[in-house]
């Protein structure tokens, strides 16, 4: 990884470039970009997870990517949203949004997604020196429904909050967003 960019993926490591891009963080500079980009990096997660869980078994290299991914791109980007886009966009909204009920679903999501997250990371981190992880039929159970849940849960935030935050939120909303995600990422402002 880069200075300039933020992410699972090193550039140029061998075998995992392709499954998880890094995301330029000069992108966070227009946030709603970022997260939209971080949605699409979870989506390419979720595929990897439903392939996985088809063949049984996982290479060493992407396994680690993912757990990368899981462990440390996934909070943050719950970070954002929970704290920084979620609350901007519940002030901006008009009562005719309607979006109390759907953005108090998908912090939920978030908080209930754990455990699968943490299920998943304990099974792809298991026999780390091995090339190979092998998936039982629990576990490929376990990443069929979290990459299910993921699906409809950037279904939601996509069609939903997003289309709304790019209406409501304000400029200055935008940089407070961009300087706390900055923030929780070490990046000067
Ligand atoms: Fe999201
Ligand atoms: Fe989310």
């Amino acid at each position: 990884m880069t200075s300039h960019e933020a992410g699972a993926a090193p550039p140029g490591s061998p075998g995992t470039a392709a499954l998880i891009e890094a995301i330029p963080l000069a992108l966070i500079d227009t946030p709603l970009d970022y997260i939209l980009a971080d949605h699409f990096r979870q989506r390419t997660v979720c595929v990897a997870l439903k392939r996985f869980a088809a063949e049984g078994t996982v290479v060493r290299s992407e396994a680690d990517m993912v757990i990368a991914f899981l462990d440390h791109d996934l909070p943050l980007h719950h970070e954002d949203e929970d704290e920084d886009l979620f609350p901007a966009v519940r002030r901006r909204a008009l009562p005719e949004d309607d979006l109390g009920s759907v953005l108090a679903r998908l912090s939920e999501d978030h908080r209930l997604s754990d455990v699968m997250v943490h299920a998943i990371v304990d099974v792809l981190g298991s026999g780390p020196d091995n090339d190979r992880v092998t998936l039982d039929r629990p576990a490929r159970d376990i990443m069929l429904a979290y990459a299910n849940s993921e699906h409809r849960h950037l279904a939601m935030e996509n069609g939903i909050v997003m289309a709304i935050a790019r209406i409501r939120l304000k400029p200055s909303d935008l940089k407070a967003i961009s300087e706390a995600m900055k923030r929780r990422r070490g990046v000067d402002a």
